[in-house]
């Protein structure tokens, strides 16, 4: 069920039978040689309508722009200031809650929004624990990568060449999704991440747009974009929407 496709009596039906919601949450930005812009929220939304499916969950409008400043040297990249997607995720909540939503599931496709994302949950349970009150929300953001079979098929498939941005893991799932659109990538690999690359730049926490664009010069980041294949997509979705129906479960479930 799409909130956006829906009545709101469709809706107000539905907080009758849960009180559960999936948000995709992506980003607007490079990709690479041959990753779409849209990719982050192309994987979120796919692997959220997914979830829809087979669990009966309502998916409510993605999240289409993340904080990406740091990719802004690259042409079409749209990005938010962290606090930007902080007010924003904190007012997307609040409007849900204040119609009976509790559960909110958010499926991120953009490793940058994530400490956002968390800080906006904090605030959100904050603004209960400072007016001495008890709040019922139970906010949840899983990166799609890191559910726990999507993670091991992503090792077994690329191995290092996963690497950390244009990895072949998104770009095979767009290419399931829209196989005209993505074109062979360049056979020649990216530059190997360095052990201490990874450490200190996990959660993209990386430099100035400039700098970034200089130190990857076509937008891979460790990753072996041409790796990925329609095929390996077709797989990682699939898992990725099974692993991510347990894990929404879960959420509903807990006390
Ligand atoms: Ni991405």
């Amino acid at each position: 069920m799409k909130l956006q496709l829906s009545t709101w009596q469709e809706v107000d039906a539905y907080l009758k039978r849960s009180k559960g919601v999936v948000v995709p949450l992506g980003s607007t930005e490079q990709h690479g040689p041959n990753g779409l812009i849209g990719t982050d929220a192309l994987c979120a939304t796919a692997i959220a309508e997914g979830m829809a499916e087979r669990a009966g969950a309502l998916v409510a409008p993605a999240i289409t722009i993340g904080a990406a400043q740091f990719n802004l040297g690259f042409a079409g990249t749209i990005s938010a200031r962290s606090s930007t997607l902080i007010a924003l995720i904190e007012d997307y909540v609040r409007s849900l809650a204040r119609h009976g939503f509790e559960r909110l599931y958010f499926v991120n496709g953009h490793g940058g929004n994530v400490a956002p994302a968390k800080a906006a949950f904090q605030d959100l349970y904050g603004e209960q624990s400072l007016a001495g009150g008890k709040t019922r929300l139970r906010l949840r953001i899983r990166s799609w990568w890191e559910l726990p079979t999507v993670d091991r098929m992503r090792r077994e498939l690329f191995g290092d060449w996963e690497g950390m941005h244009a990895t072949p893991s998104e770009v095979a799932i767009t290419q399931a999704l829209y196989p005209a659109l993505i074109a062979a990538g360049p056979a020649e690999p990216p530059r190997r991440l360095t052990p201490e690359f990874l450490r200190d730049h996990a959660g993209d926490n990386h430099y100035d747009a400039a700098t970034h664009r200089r130190d990857f010069p076509d937008g891979r980041v460790g990753s072996h974009s041409a790796l990925a294949s329609a095929a390996h997509g077709a797989r990682l979705l699939d898992a990725a929407i099974a692993d991510a129906v347990v894990d929404y479960q879960a959420l509903l479930e807990e006390k």
